[in-house]
């Protein structure tokens, strides 16, 4: 039965995160602010869970309807049959959210709210589920926006960026949401050799690494909120990892990753002993300007230092002029995208993007361009500096 659903992701990736949905079989999908509203049934939903590379959490709507006060959402909501959802010897937490004039204690709303599912189970079976705010088997939502309620409930449980393939401790590390939103903008084809020059712990190359395997993003993960569910098929979730699996392929193109930082990529190598495909994969400490030049075009993709959230010695202008005249001068014929928060540094760089999308990392506004290096002259690359 197809049911509907909220996916969250992160601002910028709405429309990617769209596309990706249809294709992994979602319904009447539709971008919003910040997430994608769809209908699925339970397969496609554990299919989302386990593939998709851009959702950080999924909502299932479960009942929606006005009331003008606390009293009035409390005779509504007890009306809702609950044991559907939340199983007597269970646990339920409820995170609420309040906009308008009608509702303005959040606290209050939820406290109505978890009365109503007490006296439900009470009236009905006798006693009642307990609350669990740190680690529920069902967290609610609900949402009340003047006098519209929704209530729905989290299918995900911890955010989908934890993919379970590195330690939790990297330094300033991105979000492997943005880092997977960032390969499909820049429409990562697994054509030719990818490099990140400054990977830190890996998260792109991790990523691009998932994405040209076929290796669905949750692959590490043994655990969703939906498998507390009353009605949670476990066959089906066997049979759609078994289907995801059947899919791995090994990637044609090769993967080269390098940092300064030695614990960085002492980390990243750990990180790639879980993965399923690794032969292709070389990565080494070393100086982006020490390299030596490739001898086919390579797909680089870098996140390099802003100042904001690194340290790094030196100057921050000097570094991005650097990195221009080193893809200028050895990465002749491949593509290049940067992501910086920096709009000054990055304008240093000297080479005319062929895109600029507007991204946030953090909370950082930043950049992410990407350019083509073309092979010819030098002087036809040359940025005119007010673009
Ligand atoms: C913002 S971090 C990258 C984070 C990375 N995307 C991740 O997923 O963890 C920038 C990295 O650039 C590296 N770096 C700075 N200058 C470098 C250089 N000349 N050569 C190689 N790496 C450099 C730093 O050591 C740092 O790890």
């Amino acid at each position: 039965m197809m049911e509907s659903y909220f996916a969250k992701t992160l601002a910028g990736l709405e429309a990617y995160l769209e596309e990706e949905l249809r294709e992994l079989g979602a319904k009447e999908v539709l971008a919003e602010v910040r997430g994608v509203t769809f209908k699925a049934d339970t397969e496609t939903i554990y299919r989302i869970h386990l593939c998709s590379r851009l959702t950080i959490r999924v909502l299932k709507d479960l009942t929606t309807f006005f009331a003008k006060d606390p009293t009035d959402l409390y005779q509504k909501a007890i009306r809702y049959n609950w044991k559907k959802i939340i199983d007597v010897d269970g646990t339920f937490a409820i995170g609420a959210v309040t906009t308008g004039e009608y509702f303005q204690h959040s606290k209050y709303a939820s406290l109505k709210l978890k009365d109503a599912i007490a006296d439900h189970f009470r009236m009905k079976k006798g006693r009642r589920p307990n609350i669990d705010v740190k680690n529920p088997d069902v967290q609610l939502h609900l949402h009340i926006r003047d006098r519209q309620v929704t209530i729905a409930q989290d299918l995900t449980g911890e955010s989908l960026h934890h993919r379970g393939y590195r330690p939790k401790n990297a330094r300033a590390p991105l979000n492997e949401i943005l880092a997977a939103g960032m390969l499909k903008i820049a429409e990562w084809d697994s054509q030719n050799d990818f490099l990140d020059p400054m990977c830190g712990s890996g998260t792109l190359l991790l990523e691009a690494l998932h994405m040209s395997a076929n290796v669905p993003s949750q692959w590490k993960r043994d655990h969703f909120a939906f498998m507390n569910d009353v009605d949670f098929e476990e066959e089906l979730w066997e049979k759609v990892r078994k289907v995801a699996e059947a899919k791995f392929i090994e990637p044609r193109v090769r993967f080269f990753a390098s940092d300064l930082d030695f614990a960085a990529i002492v980390q990243l190598k750990s990180s790639i002993k879980e993965l399923p495909f690794k032969a292709n994969v070389e990565v080494k400490t070393g100086n982006f300007f020490e390299l030596e030049a490739p001898g086919a075009p390579r797909f680089i993709i870098m996140n390099p230092p802003y100042g904001e959230r690194i340290q790094t010695e030196g100057d921050i202008m000097d570094l991005y002029i650097e990195i221009g005249n080193e893809l200028k001068l050895k990465y002749s014929g491949s593509t290049a995208w940067m992501i910086s928060s920096d709009l000054k540094a990055l304008k240093r760089v000297g080479l005319k993007p062929e895109k600029r999308v507007p991204l946030k990392n953090g909370q950082l506004d930043c950049r992410f361009v990407g350019f083509n290096l073309f092979k010819g002259k030098r002087k036809d690359q040359l940025q005119n500096q007010g673009e």
